[in-house]
């Protein structure tokens, strides 16, 4: 009775050889099939040669002992049926094999038919014991399954509530020519240059939606403020200043954005400690904020605006060296230049191949 259905082997261990040959000539006409052993280092042979279902142990055995060749045993093939063979007078050392993982012990001298209901009821205990495993295995996949599907649910569902929120910022930009598609640019570019500072890819993409998401806010932004193209007073700077915490409103309910909401929260900090809205200063404002600022003011000075022509994309990173240590942190410059130099050789390069 083998769970998977196969021959039933049964291996038995005993350096006296009348002893091997009775027990061998019983279990055969009970229908197992019989290997035998002398010693314990042959045991462990057969072992790793046979599948063995079961294992008839002598305590007693020249060089290792039964008690020695448990936990080996047990280590080579812990769903083995083991039950140890012991004198009368070594009933301990049989209790200390049962305590390493034996499932019964039968004293000597062997009564057979004893020992036949012996082996049936380890084997049916060990049938017991692999069906239990195996519906234990089956449950924890089971588990594993549906904690994957619950996993898969909720990063969809996580990725319906960031494009929704995405297409809501491209409505609020679409009403303004100047704006169109600045914040997938943004996105972009911040990404790039969080790469290139070799930061782990989950803080890239989180710096990718912080950038399509950075002025969401300004929905809760009156909009003759929004589209005026002159000069702001300063009460209306005020509540421009606005979009970031109505940003991090919007946004809060979304808790698996949390690093997004920080980064959408410091966009407009600068190196210096004079920007808003909590006025941090230098490696305090988080690095995301950091380049996302930078690549906002880049993207200004590169795409047309009623004030201004739009500038190279050299020139404009020229330009925003002047503001290097005072809003932009060097370091962000640095990966903002190597990054739009690189752009712009393959722009260069595609532009000579066609
Ligand atoms: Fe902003």
């Amino acid at each position: 009775m083998s769970l998977s259905g196969g021959p039933v082997t049964l291996l038995v261990v005993d350096d006296e050889e009348a002893i091997r040959n009775a027990v061998r000539k019983y279990l055969v006409q009970l229908g197992y099939e019989v290997a035998v052993a002398a010693t314990g280092e042959d045991a462990l042979e057969v072992l790793r040669r046979r599948k063995i279902t079961g294992i008839l142990l002598d305590v007693n055995l020249p060089g290792a002992s039964g008690i020695d060749l448990v936990p080996q045993i047990m280590e080579q093939e812990p769903s083995v049926a083991l039950i140890m063979l012991t004198a009368v007078n070594d009933a301990t050392s049989a209790a200390l094999c049962m305590q390493r993982g034996a499932f019964d012990y039968l004293l000597k001298p062997i009564d057979l038919a004893h020992l036949g209901r012996a082996i049936a009821r380890a084997l049916e205990r060990r049938h017991a014991l692999l069906e239990g495993q195996q519906i234990n295995r089956r449950l924890k996949e089971e588990v594993a399954l549906r904690a994957a599907e619950r996993r898969l649910e909720q990063a969809t569902q996580e990725r319906i509530s960031v494009a929704t929120l995405e297409a809501l910022v491209n409505a609020l930009e679409a009403k303004d020519p100047y704006l169109r598609g600045h914040s997938a640019r943004v996105a972009d570019l911040s990404a790039s240059v969080a790469a290139h500072l070799r930061r782990p890819d989950e803080e890239v993409e989180a710096v990718r939606t912080a950038g399509r998401l950075h002025d969401i806010g300004k929905i809760g932004i009156r909009e003759e403020i929004l589209n005026k193209h002159g000069p702001l007073s300063d009460e209306e700077y005020e509540h421009v200043k606005q979009h970031v915490l109505v940003g991090c409103q919007i946004l809060a309910p979304l808790i698996h954005l949390t690093d997004v909401i920080n980064l959408v929260r410091s966009h407009h900090e600068r190196w210096d400690g004079f920007g808003y809205p909590d006025r941090l200063a230098g490696k305090a404002i988080p690095l995301g904020a950091r380049i996302i600022g930078a690549v906002e003011i880049y993207d200004a000075l590169t795409t047309a605006r009623p004030y201004q022509e739009k500038m190279a994309p050299e020139d404009a990173v020229e330009r925003m060296r002047e503001l290097v240590d005072t809003a932009i942190d060097p370091t962000i410059h640095e990966a903002l230049e190597a990054v739009v130099s690189r752009r712009q050789a393959l722009v260069f390069l595609d532009d000579h191949q066609r």
